[in-house]
């Protein structure tokens, strides 16, 4: 256990342990998202390995940062474990479970943007051992990092919060339960607008930042907003960040970019709105790309120092 209480950043030696899901992504090309009732015919087919949590694993590793994933595949989940292996993230925390591995049917329409159905699978049978398993190996420095792709999220965080961890948490997708996490004991919350617009129950970015400082005040927010940048909030600091201008090819995997360089960026101890750069540049490559995990650029390519 962990005596003191942490903050992120301005550490070579964090580590992030990364709670989170992998998924097998079978992503169609399509003209426009089907519609209720409709048949409609894709015109490209592939798979790729994603999974918000292994995605995020694999931009913190690109980025430089010592990963250790966390998490459960099914008896078809070798590769997505090996991918993580191959981009230098720790697996010795990922468990084989029965059943199916996650997986996500995805459509990617010509302007480049997704829309996702996922099943759980193995992601959604973490057992409670194996949580107390992976918080126990959490050393001075180290943050934790979440996704709402998994089960047992309340108790991930209270157990973390008990062991003095610093959190992270994107609450994507977002659902109702997630109203219902203990949210106050997160450090980071980075959610886009649809998520922000459900857990603040507000429209418009001002509205949803006002009332979530007011609902969580020592959480640092950061609201990603894609071609329109990000917003970072926290007290009285209000910092936006323009995205790269980017002819976007597929954005999946855009926002786990984001947060893997963001992190990144924050342990190297940049000031918020370098950090934020540095994130939205990675973002803009990756949507240059098609898939998930294939399409998260290394730290070389972005040219920028953090
Ligand atoms: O954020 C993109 C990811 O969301 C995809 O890789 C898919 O697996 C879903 O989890």
């Amino acid at each position: 256990m962990l005596a003191t209480p942490m903050t992120i950043g301005a550490t070579t030696t964090m580590r992030v342990i990364n709670f989170g899901s992998l998924n097998i992504d079978h992503v169609y090309s399509v003209e426009r998202f089907v519609q209720s009732g409709e048949t409609l015919a894709s015109s490209d087919y592939q798979q790729f390995f994603g999974g918000k949590g292994l995605n995020q694993s694999i931009a913190l590793a690109r980025a430089g940062v010592q990963v250790l994933h966390a998490g459960s595949v099914g008896s078809d989940g070798h590769n997505l474990i090996s991918t993580l292996a191959d981009n230098g993230v720790d697996v010795s925390l990922v468990n084989e479970v029965d059943g199916a591995s996650g997986h996500a049917v995805i459509q990617v329409d010509k302007t480049g943007e997704n829309c996702i159905m996922l099943f759980g699978g193995a992601n959604q049978r973490t057992q409670e051992q194996s949580i107390f398993h992976a918080l126990d190996q959490a050393q001075k420095g180290d943050i934790l990092l979440l996704q709402n792709e998994i089960n047992l999220l309340p108790l991930i965080i209270e157990s973390a919060s008990d062991r003095k961890i610093p959190i992270v948490f994107n609450p994507a997708p977002m659902s109702d339960a997630v109203l219902n996490y203990p949210l106050d004991k997160v450090d980071y919350l980075i959610f886009n607008q649809t998520e922000g617009e459900a857990l603040a129950s507000q429209r418009g970015t001002d509205n949803i930042l006002h009332r979530l400082r007011q609902e969580h005040h020592r959480c640092k927010l950061v609201l990603t907003l894609g071609s329109e940048g990000v917003i970072y909030q926290h007290g009285e600091q209000k910092i936006r960040v323009d995205a790269v201008p980017t002819q976007a090819v597929d954005t999946t995997a855009a926002g786990d970019t984001f947060i893997g360089y963001f992190l990144a960026a924050l342990s190297s101890g940049g000031d918020i709105d370098h950090c934020l750069q540095v994130a939205c540049k990675a973002s803009s490559i990756c949507i240059q790309t098609a898939g998930a995990a294939n399409s998260i650029p290394y730290r070389e390519q972005l040219g920028l120092i953090f």
